[in-house]
């Protein structure tokens, strides 16, 4: 990513400074980093976000902001961030209370939501929080869990996916500063990378562009180039060691199946919620919109590799290493964490979650026009359109709900006894998958379509991809009251903003 109005964030320019590569050369330019390959053009380096450690300071400070991003060669976007022109800063968050400050200099409403904290209702972030444009809101989230992988966007019922396509997303790293201990890469940037996956639609002149078609919403969107962390056709210089990878799966609909062409393993260290036991060797790595996992690689053979996604063989990220980055971790850690408990009894109710797309399976709402208006609607100021959206399209928007039902903010689907332990059975029928999250708890799953649970799945969950059938055993402890529901919703944006999204309270 480079920056059109605004400055390149300052810890990728930090960065750029450091590295020297010994049979790749660095050569800056213009604030940039890039490396050389000997005799080859140059690449761009893989740059991280920028840092907003508040292990400190304890306070979030957060401005969701319009800019003009420049993404590869292209020509400058229309883009949104939080701090920035695009996407927001890496929060290395501790436990314990932490402030919030919010402040919305966007001409229209915005949300941040925490997507993976365990936090009351009432600062949760999802669509009843809207802060008005030029609004400022303050809060505290109390963080009392597991270290994990978390992150924040915007939640705007009927604009979270333009909002999420725009840039108004960053990651978390929720740490308790024991990683050394357990023998894990925690140096950000170096040794320890956040990987923001994104695809977007760039036209002809490298215009990153959101024009919603129906086959659009019915299959969610797909861009046609990949972005980690905002750059194009970047490659991570890493250490000739163990090196691990903070994946976020910030795409608004595509799934990945990442791996290495050349058989490398990738060790599975943490699903959404929190870290396994152990590492699980696994060849490719299933990640759908909203989930996180974190995995270690090993560089100590000096080879550098590249990163691809099975499914059509799409390029994600080259990795060169680099011998003048200091190898920290030389070896995988037998052990991370305690054994993951028992998965609980279940003493509430199973409850079952039909996704509805097309079909005209549905009946459909007066409700149903809401996804209907955030897509076709108002402000389409933070990202451009080519002006080759259908417009008055007959797609009937109806046909997304959970049950038959459309979402409906006026709506509680149901009622939770808090600490109450239930089954949900969550189908996505012939409709293709869907990657089904839950606000306000973390899940494990127990079944997937009758069989083994994937490793991807084997952890702490709050997003799970659904392909035909899965079941999920989820506690409910934390308050939801009904003026601040937790929600229930399709991760694929399109889907959830056209009204495949339920909410419940916990009293
Ligand atoms: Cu990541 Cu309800 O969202
Ligand atoms: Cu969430
Ligand atoms: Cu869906």
């Amino acid at each position: 990513m480079t920056a059109g109005d605004d400055a390149p964030p300052p810890d990728m320019r930090r960065r750029g400074a450091l590295i020297g590569l010994g049979a790749a050369a660095l050569a800056g330019a213009g604030g940039f980093a890039f490396l050389r390959q000997s005799g080859a053009a140059t690449v761009p380096r893989l740059g991280m976000p920028p840092l907003l450690d508040v292990r400190e300071t304890r306070k979030i400070a957060l401005r969701a902001q319009t800019g003009r991003t420049r993404f590869g060669a292209g020509r400058p976007s229309m883009t949104a961030g939080f701090n920035q022109s695009y996407l927001g800063p890496t929060i290395i968050l501790p436990r314990g209370e932490v402030a919030t400050d919010l402040r919305n200099a966007l001409d229209e409403d915005v949300t941040v939501h925490w997507h993976g904290l365990l936090v009351p209702g009432e600062v949760d972030g999802g669509p009843h929080f809207p802060i008005a444009a030029g609004a400022r809101r303050r809060g505290v989230l109390p963080v009392a869990q597991e270290p994990m992988t978390a992150w924040y966007h915007s939640h705007v019922h009927g604009a979270t996916a333009r909002h999420v396509y725009a840039g108004l997303a960053g990651i978390i790293h929720l740490v308790d500063g024991r990683d050394d201990e357990r023998g894990l890469p925690s140096r950000y940037g170096i040794d320890d990378l956040t990987l923001i996956l994104q695809d977007r639609r760039l036209d002809a002149e490298g215009r990153m562009v959101y024009d919603l078609t129906p086959t659009d919403i019915l299959n969610g969107f797909h861009g046609n180039r990949i972005f980690v962390n905002g750059q194009i056709g970047a490659t991570a210089a890493v250490p000739a060691g163990i090196v691990r990878l903070r994946i976020l799966n910030a795409s608004n609909a595509r799934t990945y199946t990442l791996m290495f062409p050349d058989g490398r393993p990738l060790h599975l260290i943490a699903t959404d919620a929190g870290y396994l036991p152990a590492p699980r060797d696994i060849r490719s790595l299933r990640i759908a919109s909203g989930e996180r996992a974190e995995v270690l690689v090993d560089f100590s053979d000096g080879a550098g590799g590249r990163m691809i996604s099975g499914r059509g063989q799409i390029d994600i990220l080259d990795f060169a290493v680099d011998p003048a980055l200091a190898v920290r971790i030389d070896h995988l850690p037998d052990r991370i964490a305690p054994d993951l408990p028992p998965v609980g009894e279940v003493d509430g109710p199973t409850r079952r979650f039909a996704l509805n797309t097309g079909g005209g399976a549905v009946s459909g709402g007066s409700a149903g026009h809401q996804g209907h208006q955030g897509h076709q609607g108002h402000g389409q100021a933070l990202v451009a359109t080519t002006g080759e959206t259908a417009s008055g399209s007959s797609h009937d928007l109806h046909d997304f709900a959970i049950n038959g039902r459309v979402y409906d903010p006026a709506r509680t689907d149901f009622d939770i006894a808090r600490g109450t332990t239930e089954r949900w059975v969550i189908s996505g029928g012939a409709g293709g998958e869907h990657p089904f999250h839950v606000h306000g708890v973390h899940f494990r799953v127990t079944d997937e379509a009758g069989g083994m649970v994937r490793p991807e799945n084997s952890g702490w969950k709050d997003t799970v991809l659904v392909a035909g059938q899965t079941e999920i055993v989820v506690r409910f402890d934390h308050p939801a009251p009904p003026d601040y529901p937790f929600m229930y919703h399709c991760h694929i944006l399109e889907h959830e903003d056209a009204g495949m999204m339920g909410q419940f309270t916990v009293s």
